[in-house]
C-alpha cells in the first residue's frame, strides 16, 4: 500500500480504483517537471472508477523522496535519468500487481519518461498518450540552462519560488490566468513546495536525454498526442508532427489551453483520454 516500495524508495501513488468494477484498462499518468501527481487530480473525477488510474509522484518529487544516498552532499551531482524513472515505474506496476495492457499518459517530462518506458517495456503497453512533449534531445543551450538550474537548486542560490516565477507565466493560457486564477495558484504551490534536490536531479536527468524519435516510429501500439493551442513550451504543431511519426497516431488540440491541459481543462482532457483508451480495446 501507499507508499509502495520501489527500488528502495517509498513511492507515493495517487489512485482511483474500484476492483469490483475494474474494466481492465489501467492508465498510468506521468507528471512533468517540476510538478507532482496533483497535476492529474482535477482529471480523476471525470473518469469512471471502472478504470484503474495510477498517478505516482516521481522519485524525488511530491511526496516521493530521493534515495537516502542522493540526499547527501556526496551525491549532490546525481541525476535521475528518464530511464531511471521508467525503471521505477515498471517496478511500481509489479508492486501494484498491474498486469493488464496499459495506457501511458505522459505530460512533458512525463512524455520523455513514457517514451523511454515504451522502448524498454513495449510488451506492457496498449497505447500511448503524449501531451506537450517532444522527442528531440536538448540543445547545448538548454543543457547549460538545466545544469545551471540544477546547480542553483542544490546550492540554494536558486529556489523553487524563483523557478515558479520563471515558469508560471509560460505554463498557462491567458484564458486560464483570467478565468481560473485558482489554477495558477495551485500550480505555483505545487512547484514551490517541491523538493529542490529532487527537482535538481530531474533537471540534470532531462539534460542527459537522447533523441527518441525512433521509439515513436517503432511503436506498435496507437499513439495519441495532445497539444494546447496556447502552449508556449511545445507548440501544438509539434504535437501534430509527433503524431504523424507514429505508425498509428492521432493528434487532438485543446483550444485555449496552455502547457497543462489536465489542470486547465480537466473535463475535456479526461474525455479525450477515455475516447482514446476505449478505441484501443474496440479495434481488436
Ligand atoms: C515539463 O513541463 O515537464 C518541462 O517543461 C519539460 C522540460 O523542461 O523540457
Amino acid at each position: 500500500m501507499n507508499p509502495y516500495q520501489v527500488n528502495g524508495i517509498g513511492y507515493f501513488v495517487r489512485q482511483q480504483y474500484n476492483p469490483e468494477r475494474d474494466c481492465g484498462r489501467p492508465i498510468l499518468f506521468i507528471h512533468g517537471y517540476p510538478f507532482d501527481s496533483s497535476l492529474w487530480e482535477p482529471v480523476f473525477p471525470f473518469i469512471p472508477d471502472s478504470y484503474r488510474l495510477i498517478a505516482p509522484d516521481l522519485r524525488g518529487l511530491g511526496k516521493t523522496p530521493l534515495p537516502e544516498s542522493a540526499a547527501e552532499e556526496s551525491a549532490a551531482e546525481e541525476a535521475v535519468t528518464m530511464e531511471n524513472f521508467a525503471d521505477d515505474l515498471a517496478v511500481l506496476l509489479d508492486a501494484m500487481d498491474v498486469k493488464e495492457p496499459l495506457t501511458l499518459c505522459g505530460l512533458s517530462m512525463g512524455g520523455y519518461i513514457a517514451m523511454r518506458f515504451a522502448a524498454k517495456y513495449p510488451d506492457r503497453l496498449a497505447g500511448m498518450i503524449l501531451s506537450g512533449t517532444k522527442t528531440a534531445a536538448d540543445t547545448a543551450q538548454i543543457i547549460s540552462n538545466r545544469q545551471k538550474q540544477a546547480a542553483g537548486l542544490r546550492s540554494g542560490t536558486l529556489t523553487l519560488k524563483d523557478v515558479a516565477d520563471l515558469m508560471l507565466p509560460q505554463l498557462l493560457s491567458p484564458k486560464t490566468f483570467s478565468e481560473k486564477p485558482k489554477v495558477a495558484e495551485t500550480v505555483r504551490t505545487m512547484i514551490e513546495t517541491n523538493n529542490p534536490l529532487g527537482a535538481a536531479a530531474a533537471a540534470a536527468g532531462m539534460a542527459l536525454r537522447k533523441d527518441t524519435a525512433d521509439v515513436v516510429r517503432n511503436l506498435t501500439v496507437p499513439v495519441q498526442t495532445f497539444g494546447g493551442s496556447d502552449d508556449k513550451y511545445v507548440p501544438p504543431a509539434e504535437m501534430n508532427a509527433l503524431a504523424k511519426k507514429a505508425k498509428s497516431g492521432l493528434f487532438t488540440e485543446f483550444l485555449l489551453s496552455g502547457h497543462l491541459p489536465p489542470m486547465e481543462q480537466p473535463e475535456t482532457f479526461a474525455n479525450a483520454v477515455l475516447l482514446f483508451v476505449d478505441s484501443l480495446f474496440q479495434a481488436g
